[in-house]
């Protein structure tokens, strides 16, 4: 079986982490051993300096899982308006050292890195067309599973978020669409969330697994959604299946499998959902 383990973190919004919390991430990832870690953005809180510094210090205490993260709106400066506007992603290049959009391959697994922020937006994201045309360009015709990854959300489950979700989103899905991507990964909201695109998007060719991570350290959490974050294994064999649990952290700062959602892909390319699970505690 040929079996790629992805971390899905998102919204750390280090400057804003309760203690306690980056211990019990850290202790359950070194558990997983993920063969990546996906990081989706609002990685600090004001895009500071020490706030970078924060984040870098926590990732090199993982382990040997590579991490790969995509900027979200608040890793561009506010206030500090000259470097919005001439260096928007100074911290987050500082630390990093990659490219704000890139491929990854993991085996048969291809995940595309996409930057949905913008200097011009404080909060909302949006792609230009042939932003996202020249990322597809590359052919990746190994790949049997496509990811797609940034930071603003093309689903939600509460109306209220509706205005959070990534403008421009009926073109982009359905350029999505047409180059095959299997899964869609964001962040942004707090609020974890997982569903098939047919229930937002019924007018594409394709069932897409669309799929919003919580915030996995921030105190910034919203009601009812404590810190989480999400395991994506996926399975590239003959018939590709992917599994995302969600693991939300408890009182005493322990991360546990909460939601285990199972997923396959059939002939035509679609995704349906075989089961769910509700953990009980
Ligand atoms: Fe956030
Ligand atoms: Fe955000």
């Amino acid at each position: 079986m040929s079996l790629v383990r992805v971390v899905h973190l998102s919204d750390p919004h280090f400057g804003t982490i309760h203690m306690g919390v980056g211990d019990g991430l850290l202790n359950t990832l070194r558990e997983i051993e993920p063969a990546l870690i996906l990081l989706t953005g609002d990685i600090t809180q004001r895009a500071r300096a020490d706030q970078f510094k924060a984040a870098k210090h926590f990732i090199d205490q993982i382990g040997s899982a590579a991490v790969i993260a995509v900027p979200g709106n608040h890793d561009i400066s506010l206030g500090n308006i000259y470097e919005r506007i001439f260096h928007p992603y100074k911290g987050y290049e500082n630390i990093f050292k990659q490219k704000l959009d890139q491929n990854i391959i993991l085996k048969d697994l291809c995940i595309t890195c996409l930057n949905s922020t913008s200097r011009w937006r404080h909060i909302q994201g949006e792609f230009q067309y042939s932003y996202l045309e020249e990322q597809f360009q590359e052919n990746y015709s190994n790949c049997k599973v496509r990811i797609a990854a940034f930071h603003h959300p093309m689903d939600c489950a509460k109306y209220i978020d509706d205005k959070n979700l990534l403008k421009g989103r009926d073109s982009a899905i359905a350029l999505f669409d047409r180059h095959n991507v299997d899964m869609i990964v964001g962040g942004h909201i707090h609020d974890p969330y997982v569903n098939l695109s047919s229930a937002r998007y019924p007018h594409i060719r394709r069932k897409i697994i669309l799929s919003v991570a919580g915030t996995c350290m921030s105190s910034r959490t919203r009601a009812g959604a404590p810190n989480s974050f999400n395991l994506i294994d996926v399975n590239t064999d003959f018939i590709p299946k992917i599994t995302l649990t969600r693991f939300d952290m408890d009182s005493t700062f322990h991360f546990k499998p909460k939601e285990i959602h199972y997923f396959s892909r059939d002939s035509t390319l679609s995704w349906n959902r075989d089961s769910s699970l509700i953990v009980s505690t």
